[in-house]
């Protein structure tokens, strides 16, 4: 009697165990696809030297999408960067974050994403605010 209770309590756990690790499953899922995955990405990894619309230790980066690089005028960039005649696009972007150095040596930000798809977000992410 008590044993047959307890077991059925266990069960009932366990279901209730599933059911919540089904709805975080989902909830990823609905994460990695939405456009606030990136904007989470973007305040965990870049925010603390970026915001959109002020400058911090680097550039404000509102709008950054389609504009030139080193062109926010209340912002000290690097000769490097000034001298670049970068286009930010997902191509310029993309080689940016794997390895500022590589593709401007002597730059200011000492910064990279590792992983692809993090850097796919975060420049979905940077295109969307730039309204491209
Ligand atoms: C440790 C601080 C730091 C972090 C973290 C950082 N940056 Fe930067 N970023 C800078 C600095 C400093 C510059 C200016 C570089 C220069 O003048 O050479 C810069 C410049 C840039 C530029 C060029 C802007 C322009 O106006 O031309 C872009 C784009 C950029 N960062 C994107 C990002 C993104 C996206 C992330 C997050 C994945 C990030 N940065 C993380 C410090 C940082």
């Amino acid at each position: 009697m008590l044993d047959r209770s307890k077991s059925r309590a266990a069960g009932a756990a366990a279901g209730a165990f599933a059911l919540l690790l089904a709805g975080l499953t989902l909830l990823d899922v609905g994460r990695a696809q939405s456009p606030a995955s990136g904007k989470e990405l973007f305040e965990k990894r870049c925010g603390g030297c970026h915001a959109l619309d002020r400058d911090k230790e680097g550039p404000q980066l509102h709008g950054v999408y389609g504009r030139k690089a080193a062109s926010v005028e209340s912002f000290q960039y690097s000769d490097a960067l000034k001298k670049s005649k970068i286009v930010w696009t997902d191509e310029t972007l993309e080689r940016w974050l794997t390895d500022t150095e590589k593709l401007v040596p002597n730059n200011d930000m000492t910064f990279h994403v590792e992983k692809s798809d993090e850097r796919s977000a975060i420049i979905a992410y940077l295109k969307h605010d730039s309204g491209k």
